[in-house]
């Protein structure tokens, strides 16, 4: 299929810089940008083209670290910090997925309000439960996001409703790997889920780290989260130099696959040290890390380093889906930092905006997360958002969006090239 879109594009070049280009057109083909200029080119002048007048045109958001079975309890036990929401909510709520019915009802509800927020790529923590795990692996197949998923892992410090016998875990984690992979190409793929160090004993991880070589995928997890799970991580496992360091002799950085390590807000040294050595997303969900009070990472100065950052919504400890709602919280908490420890730790808007599109995207495909020749076209059309008898400039539009707008503004997603309806989509994955 070839196509054009005219609009005013948003894409980011770097950390630093966006390229805002006035009434452009984007030429699309079979899915991919083929071209992108500030008048159609004249070989394509029989072309449809679908005029979004002075609408925005930006790339989709990527959400490196969300909770899919949290989906109910957003919003829920907000008062609480970590230990105790993870106890008294998360738990709980959680192991109702062991019943299939509960996973058909809410995965559906999740995937629709992604797209509508304009996340089409994601990797997400599910639960324990094989049946429901593989419901929702299908479930994004058919949703066509791109997706890391898969198993979580759990046999330790977990209420005795909600853990496993490690090896079971690893034999039913195998056979997850073994029956899902290639099922959607690139678009969903498995990755492992160790919940975070205080929920694994060695013995599981060990039986993962062995998965990780055996099927050559990655691993999602928290690192690092807040003082406490740092402190608790070190107690548990004091024969290991680090957080990260545990999960590097267990083997399960080995793999191809991305490496997600979520929150990453106090890493020591050796967690630094791993870090690098194996290019891990260190992923940044400032509105969860305020709600469970775990800190705020300090983005510019591992931005900086040369570390990899992108962004997430941690929902149920993030409340908001909106990966442009996270860079609004993502400004704010880096000034609240900066205000605290009086230093330089202040982002930007462009700063935000790439994390949540080009470094996000990177880890799902090369070619995902701008608006440039090669890309493919997963895409946002941004409107109502100017006043009468005011104008704003294309960028503080944008900024708009981030702070005050919400799904409605999105008046057009594509991706693949496509135009997706999310509730046409949630109306076939309810069929599943
Ligand atoms: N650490 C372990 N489990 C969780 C979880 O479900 N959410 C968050 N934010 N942190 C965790
Ligand atoms: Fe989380």
């Amino acid at each position: 299929m070839l196509f054009a879109c005219k609009a005013t594009l948003i894409s980011p070049v770097s950390f630093e810089e966006f390229s805002v280009r006035k009434d452009h057109c984007i030429v699309v083909r079979d899915g991919i940008i083929e071209t992108v200029a500030a008048k159609l080119p004249e070989e394509y002048k029989d072309i449809p083209v679908r005029d979004y007048g002075d609408a925005l045109l930006i790339p989709a958001f990527s959400d490196l670290h969300i909770h899919a079975p949290q989906y109910v309890q957003r919003g829920v036990g907000m008062d609480k910090l970590l230990f105790d929401w993870l106890n008294d909510y998360t738990f709980p709520q959680e192991a109702g997925f062991r019943d299939i019915t509960y996973a058909r009802a809410v995965y559906p509800q999740l995937i629709r309000d992604m797209l509508k927020h304009g996340t089409f790529h994601a990797a997400f923590f599910t639960t324990i439960h094989y049946d429901a795990c593989d419901l929702f692996y299908r479930m994004l197949g058919e949703s066509g996001m791109y997706a890391y998923t898969g198993k979580i892992n759990m046999d330790s410090n977990s209420p005795d409703y909600y853990v496993e016998d490690p090896e079971e875990s690893i034999a039913e984690t195998e056979r997850f790997l073994a029956e899902h992979d290639g099922l959607y190409g690139e678009h969903v793929r498995s990755i492992l889920i160790p919940r975070f160090a205080p929920t694994c004993s060695e013995k599981l991880l060990k039986g993962l780290g062995e998965l990780a070589g055996k099927y050559d995928v990655g691993v999602h997890t928290h690192v690092v989260e807040s003082k406490a799970e740092a402190a608790w991580s070190r107690e548990l496992f004091p024969q290991y130099a680090s957080d990260s360091d545990i999960y590097e002799q267990c083997g399960l950085l080995q793999g191809k696959g991305p490496k997600i390590f979520a929150h990453v807000i106090f890493p020591t040294k050796d967690d630094e040290r791993v870090l690098k050595k194996y290019n891990c997303v260190s992923v940044h969900c400032p509105i969860s890390t305020n709600n469970i009070t775990a800190g705020i990472m300090a983005v510019k100065k591992m931005q900086n380093e040369g570390f990899r950052i992108a962004l997430g919504s941690d929902v149920g400890g993030g409340h908001r889906f909106g990966i442009y709602d996270v860079m609004a919280n993502a400004v704010q908490s880096s000034k609240l930092r900066a205000f605290y420890l009086d230093d330089d730790s202040r982002l930007s808007l462009a700063n935000t905006f790439y994390l949540a599109t080009a470094a996000g995207g990177n880890v799902f495909a090369e070619n995902i997360g701008k608006l440039e020749k090669g890309y493919r076209f997963n895409a946002l059309v941004l409107d109502g958002l100017q006043d009468e008898g005011h104008e704003l400039t294309p960028v503080e539009t944008l900024e708009r969006f981030c702070y005050c707008g919400d799904d409605r503004n999105i008046t057009a997603r594509y991706l693949d090239g496509k135009e997706i309806d999310p509730e046409e989509i949630y109306t076939r994955l309810k069929r599943l």
